[in-house]
């Protein structure tokens, strides 16, 4: 085939390649981390179904989860080994737009605080007392430095051995309800991050994540969550993904943007997912059999998917046809 020609058949093809889908495609749509994502979706779906913008969806999604106290995301979720809850959270829209903070105190919905970074300052990331400081000029409100039940419980139990020792993020809460943090009688670390994708009418792209992040790390960490190409990346003409589990192992894989560069280049968002975990795999397979890392990914034509590094991740889905929580295929287990 000589240039002209290759240029002429790739034109045509790549979209075809690029786009390559399994599944129910169906549009508006919403897709968000584990179980706990089914009420999250269904306030994302309210403004979806409305022919609202995927942007005001995923906050009102985010938003839902943040107001639930016995949940591990917001300011219910597990402190830190000072026992400080400090959150972390991220939004982006089809335009690149984004803005995010880390290790905010006391601020119920850091997820509508991303926003206003995003839309009332040149900046992407405002961190600590700065997010804070921040968010009173902005109307936010300061709430009560206390912990929830659940939270102050494990950090009873923690305060016991305070050993930082992640366990392996699964969906195994059922006994205690949807929103009910996992809840160890060793007091040993989980968490929940709860990222939405979305795809509104217009066709338009946004995400959103929000965190405590790990339970029991130390005060100042911030993990993948509120950093852009780490937690959650969006790129309009491609796709989206975002991710839980371990976030220092996310961001040095770039983890998003990974899947993201993935899916541009022909792959499906499960396959992209999946290749993003091998990454993570590839750099230390010992360590990674004791973390667990999960990518979810929707491509702009509505199909999704996701893959972890250990059984258990699980996500949910919403669209016009489809209102279901899907578990994640994955590595070991
Ligand atoms: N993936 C959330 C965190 O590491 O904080």
């Amino acid at each position: 085939m000589n240039r002209r020609k290759f240029l002429q058949w790739s034109a045509f093809t790549a979209p075809l390649l690029a786009y390559k889908t399994t599944g129910n495609i169906e549009k508006p749509i919403v897709v968000s981390t584990w179980d706990s994502g089914m009420p999250v979706n269904a306030e994302a779906w309210k403004i979806l179904k409305e022919g609202g913008k995927s942007l005001d969806a995923v906050e009102a999604g985010a938003r839902y989860i943040e107001d639930e106290i016995n949940c591990c995301v917001g300011l219910g979720g597990y402190p830190d080994r000072d026992g400080i809850v400090t959150l972390d959270a991220c939004i982006m829209d089809e335009n690149a737009n984004c803005g995010a903070v880390a290790a905010v105190e006391r601020i119920k919905h850091p997820v509508s605080l991303a926003r206003k970074v995003m839309e009332k300052t040149p900046h992407v990331l405002l961190a600590g007392a700065g997010a804070q400081q921040f968010a009173l000029e902005n109307g936010f409100a300061l709430e009560p430095a206390i912990l929830s039940k659940d939270a102050e419980n494990a950090y009873q139990q923690w305060l016991k051995k305070s050993e930082y020792k992640p366990v392996i993020n699964i969906e195994n809460k059922k006994e205690n309800g949807p929103f009910a943090p996992p809840f160890f009688e060793d007091g040993s670390a989980n968490h929940d991050t709860m990222g939405l994708l979305a795809i509104d009418a217009q066709g338009n792209l946004s995400g959103a994540v929000t965190t405590s992040g790990m339970a029991f790390k130390l005060h100042g960490r911030v993990g993948d969550s509120p950093i852009i190409g780490a937690g959650l990346y969006v790129d309009n003409a491609i796709g989206a993904a975002t991710s839980s589990g371990v976030g220092e192992e996310v961001i040095r894989i770039c983890g998003t943007h990974l899947v993201v560069e993935y899916m541009r280049n022909g792959y499906s968002s499960q396959m992209a997912c999946k290749k993003a975990c091998d990454r993570i795999i590839q750099r230390d397979r010992e360590k990674a059999k004791q973390i667990q890392v999960g990518f979810l990914a929707i491509n702009k034509q509505g199909e999704y998917g996701a893959y972890a590094i250990q059984k258990g991740f699980v996500f949910s889905v919403k669209n016009s046809k489809e209102n279901k929580i899907v578990p994640a295929k994955y590595f070991f287990g």
